[in-house]
């Protein structure tokens, strides 16, 4: 076998961490899931135990029964470790960016996650790894790559089609914010080291906790009633805001990429 593209990182994981994200995606891809011939998912270095690939199975086959997870590493021991978490519609794979999955080159994912895998590589490298990523996706697939902290309570994702990066979303336990600003430090690696002045990123954030200073009044409703009142502010400001307050009441907001893609990208 070719050797994996890419590089061993830390193994770092949690169970439960990705629980924002694989409930977003269940929702967010839930259509194409149901219709997809080949109902596959991989989670693309799932880390030093495989938690995040059962949970990823789990949330999936809420939407489509049949679902099934390749956990991809390309740690061979990691691989190894998560052989006993096999089971039906769950398997482990030693691999890397180049996303070959058992049973053929023709085989292409309907999604790929890989969560907290790009934060440890190089700015540079990243529009180089979502295209070969994207390049991999089923037809009406969705790539979704993205940082949280350690415990899931704070987390951004951008989430790429096949013709390339569609949204930014944020994702956070209201009651454990601050302002809207405290996400900055789990920006994706495409975005993190463009939060400073004059980065779409940067006006983003700082609209976002003005938004949130104004929407203060809320809090005497709840943290969730302000969120969605700075929310509201953002897209009456003009920030291409896509989701609804179905979302934003569960800390979410997602954002069209081009609002916030890097200066010059
Ligand atoms: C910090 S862990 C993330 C674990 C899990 N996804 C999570 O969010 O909790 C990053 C993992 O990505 C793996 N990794 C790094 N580059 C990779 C690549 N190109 N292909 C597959 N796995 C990779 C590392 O070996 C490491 O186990």
């Amino acid at each position: 076998m070719a050797r994996p593209v890419g590089t061993i990182t830390r193994g770092t994981t949690n169970p439960n961490r990705l629980r924002r994200m694989d409930r977003w995606i269940a929702s967010v891809l839930g259509p194409e899931l149901r219709r997809a011939a080949d109902p596959v998912a991989v989670d693309l270095g799932y880390g030093a135990a495989p938690w995040t690939a059962v949970e990823l199975l789990g949330r999936l086959r809420t939407v489509r029964p049949d679902a099934v997870v390749v956990g991809l590493e390309i740690d061979p021991a990691r691989v190894a470790a998560a052989e006993p978490y096999r089971r039906d519609g769950l398997t482990f794979a030693h691999g890397g960016f180049e996303v070959a999955l058992p049973g053929g080159t023709g085989r292409r994912p309907v999604l790929i996650r890989a969560a907290n895998v790009l934060r440890q590589y190089d700015e540079g490298d990243v529009p180089a790894v979502w295209d070969r990523l994207r390049a991999r996706l089923a037809p009406g697939g969705l790539l979704v790559e993205g940082t949280c902290d350690e415990i899931g309570r704070r987390h951004v994702w951008v989430a790429i089609g096949p013709e390339g990066p569609r949204t930014v979303t944020f994702a956070t336990r209201l009651g454990s914010l601050d302002r809207p600003s405290d996400l900055a430090e789990r920006l994706p690696k495409a975005l993190i080291h463009r939060n400073v002045p004059g980065e779409p990123v940067h006006a983003f954030l700082t609209e976002f906790d003005r938004a949130w200073a104004t929407a203060a009044p809320f809090a005497s409703l709840g943290a969730r009633q302000r969120w969605i009142r700075s929310v509201r502010l953002l897209a009456e400001g003009g920030w291409p805001v896509t989701d609804r307050a179905d979302r934003w009441r569960q800390g979410e907001v997602t954002v069209r990429w081009e609002a916030l893609a890097p200066r010059g990208s």
